[in-house]
């Protein structure tokens, strides 16, 4: 098994290892490249939909996604499918965005399979470093984020795609420290995100928006923190939901793209980082 880094930041193409045959050897690596380079690439996989949920499975519980529990309740719970077509108005993720951090446990990560590639090229996953766009701030700025806490409302998330609840239903929403500490390896990390966070607790709208947007513009800004996976058949991508964003690119309208994701659910909510390590 070769682990090849995508950037010195972030990101590692993995190959020479088939996931749904691992050694416990093969697999305490994954474990380690995971928290190492947040983002790892599984190139030529040949796994149907169990086998993909059986991968997930050595992660943790699956996750189900709100959406399953009362917007669509008629798929299988544990696949996310992302397709895009033609027709479509807009594409699932086409914003900088941890998956879910609505939930008062978010999950731990996603792992993404796209089945149909639009083409020789496009659509791209760009995602970002978390604890990168923290670290790059100024340090009176990083020691006010820590005290603070955020409201994530995955309906603000559901607005983007003009999806309004009907009467009696519900979506998650929780609050959740700005700056949280990565359950395993301890680092801090900045855990806000365009898609989900509305605001920050206890400062007026013209101020929280004002510090949201200045937080989004640093991380989306300077490609130092990003790497961008390119897919190709039998590639799946597994990423660390608790340290990264990620943005799909849709670029190649007029095709098809379609993908399923398998989300791992976290096991603890995200706890505050009190101080600097
Ligand atoms: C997502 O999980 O947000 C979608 C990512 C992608 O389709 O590239």
């Amino acid at each position: 098994m070769q682990i090849q880094p995508i950037t010195p930041h972030m990101g590692a193409e993995i190959s020479g290892v088939d996931v749904a045959h691992l050694s416990d050897n093969e697999f305490a690596r994954i474990q380690q490249a995971f928290l190492d380079h947040q983002v790892l690439v599984f190139r030529d996989q040949d796994i149907d939909r169990d086998g993909h949920k059986a991968f997930g499975r050595r992660f943790g519980e699956l996750h189900i996604h709100p959406s399953k529990k009362q917007l669509d309740t008629r798929s299988d719970p544990e696949i996310f499918a992302i397709r895009t077509t033609p027709e479509s108005a807009w594409t699932n993720g086409e914003a900088w965005h941890s998956d879910v951090s609505c939930e008062a446990v978010p999950p731990l990560g996603s792992m993404l399979y796209v089945r149909e590639l639009p083409g020789a090229s496009g659509g791209d996953t760009l995602f970002a470093n978390m604890y990168e766009v923290f670290a790059t701030l100024s340090e009176p700025l990083r020691r006010w984020l820590r005290g603070l806490d955020a409201v994530h409302d995955g309906l603000k998330d559901l607005a983007s795609y003009n999806i309004k609840l009907k009467p009696g239903q519900t979506y998650p929403h929780a609050v959740h420290p700005v700056v949280i500490r990565h359950p395993q390896t301890g680092r801090e990390v900045l855990f806000v995100n365009r898609s989900f966070t509305d605001r920050i607790v206890g400062l007026p709208r013209v101020e929280s928006d004002a510090l949201l947007e200045m937080l989004w513009r640093h991380g989306e800004d300077n490609p130092r923190f990003h790497c961008r996976v390119k897919w190709a058949p039998g590639s799946i991508v597994f990423w660390d939901n608790r340290c990264t964003w990620h943005h799909a690119v849709w670029d190649y309208f007029p095709n098809t793209r379609y993908a399923e994701r398998v989300t791992i659910q976290g096991t603890v909510a995200p706890a505050r980082a009190e101080a600097a390590a």
